[in-house]
């Protein structure tokens, strides 16, 4: 027996149904703030990632799925959406109009991750990158746009956690500090910690290990090795919050665990749930750094399993019933039943056809199981009239009715 590979699953009725509802509102919620949709490859080259999130992150350490193809090249299946975005819009040479470019996608990421709850090596990302766009007023606008997502489908006790992680030179100095701290003590840091230590000592401030949170508690903060100018913007940023009703949190510990990331950065928080469910900021230097002229940019990526996986909604109650299930009573009418049914879903009526051989009795049954409106009896006697049965399943009224007359009839009735 196969199963789906370690780490994915099938997604199938009724759960799709939730699916098809958070994309379609994500969707909805991209579009009212002016952003278009993009859809680039599952597959880019490695080197692309490589750069971007940077050769310290664990997406390029051990997280990603790299393979050669048959031309020798290196191709990854994209472990995260903006990178290859930032591609697409140095490619495309957006930059050239000097416009703000606001692009969103959704789709299926790929990390080579241990699976446990909530934890995928393939999920389902929404994610937005505006480019172009410089100022604590966008970085808002983007941070509400995530946070109304989740409010608009329904979530509540959600917080923003929010950090001005400062440029290259302050990270720089920062980073000689914590290893400076820290070095003491590098005995109780983990193997990978002490690796980070020399490598990104930042790294190390999102350690899930006990004895290493509580060395932090006295470790010096970020936010002292900030310039003034990205502490008074962390600042600002948060008074624009504060007046959308946004809920958020300052951490100085929020480092985020890729490369590309400067100045203002943020995770969508649930009280109910260990891991967050987004999180995203500023990468002014990205798209320079890969080719194109200096573009400021800011955005966001949400994790989709995990925000079904939180939702309070019964797919029942979302899943489309046909308007009409086709009771066919012999093989001599399938032909009729298959081109009455043809004509109409042509009139956009959901129509379900039912070619088994069974008794009437057991057919009805399955109508009522569909929770169709209406189910149509068509047997050699109607089909000599030109006419059918249609039995009003909710209020068990059965008329016949001319196949000429059926559409207008069944509109009329719904
Ligand atoms: P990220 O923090 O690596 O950022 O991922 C964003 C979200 O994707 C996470 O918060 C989580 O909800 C979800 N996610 C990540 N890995 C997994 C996994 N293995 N299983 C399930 N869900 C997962 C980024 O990817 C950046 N590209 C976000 C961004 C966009 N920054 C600027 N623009």
């Amino acid at each position: 027996m196969y199963q789906a590979p370690r780490g994915t699953y099938d997604l199938l009725p009724p759960a799709i149904k939730l699916w098809q509802k958070i994309e379609h509102t994500a969707q909805t919620i991209a579009q009212l703030y002016g952003y278009e949709e993009v859809r680039t490859p599952i597959f880019e080259a490695t080197d692309l990632f490589t750069r971007s999130v940077g050769g310290e992150s664990d997406i390029v350490q051990k997280e990603m799925y790299t393979f050669s193809d048959r031309g020798q090249r290196s191709l990854t299946l994209r472990p995260e959406g903006t990178a290859p975005l930032a591609r697409a819009y140095i490619a495309q040479k957006k930059y050239a109009f000097n416009t703000t470019t606001k692009w969103f996608y959704q789709g299926p990421m790929f990390r080579y991750e241990r699976p446990q709850a909530d934890r995928y090596r393939q999920f389902m990302q929404f994610g937005v990158e505006a480019f172009g766009t410089r100022g604590i007023f966008a970085d808002a606008e983007v941070i509400a746009l995530g946070y109304r997502y989740l409010e608009n489908l329904g979530l509540t006790n959600l917080t923003v956690l929010l950090n001005n992680i400062g440029d290259l030179s302050s990270r720089q100095k920062y980073n000689q500090a914590l290893r400076d701290y820290l070095t003491p003590y590098s005995r109780v840091l983990s193997t990978i910690e002490q690796t980070r230590l020399q490598t990104n000592p930042l790294r190390i401030l999102d350690s899930k290990n006990k004895e290493t949170q509580a060395l932090l508690q006295k470790a010096p903060s970020l936010h002292n090795y900030l310039t003034s100018e990205d502490r008074n913007q962390l600042e600002q940023l948060a008074d624009q919050l504060e007046h959308l009703g946004i809920a958020y949190k300052i951490t100085d510990r929020l480092v985020r665990g890729l490369d590309y990331y400067n100045a203002t950065a943020f995770e969508y928080q649930h009280e109910n749930h260990q891991n967050v469910l987004g999180g995203g900021g500023r990468y002014d230097g990205l798209i320079e750094m890969m080719g194109g002229p200096s573009t400021p940019a800011i955005g966001f990526g949400l994790g989709l399993d995990r925000i079904v996986n939180l939702l309070d909604i019964n797919p029942e109650d979302e899943t489309t019933r046909p308007l009409c299930y086709l009771i066919l009573l012999e093989p001599g009418v399938y032909s009729a039943g298959l081109k009455i049914a043809d004509e109409l879903r042509g009139q956009q009526l959901a129509t379900v056809v039912d070619y088994q051989l069974q008794k009437i009795k057991s057919k009805l049954k399955k109508a009522i199981a569909s929770k169709a409106t209406f189910a149509l009896i068509l047997g050699p006697d109607e089909l000599q009239e030109h006419s059918i049965q249609v039995k009003h399943l909710i209020a068990q009224r059965q008329v016949k009715i001319k196949l000429t007359e059926l559409v207008r009839y069944l509109k009329d009735q719904c």
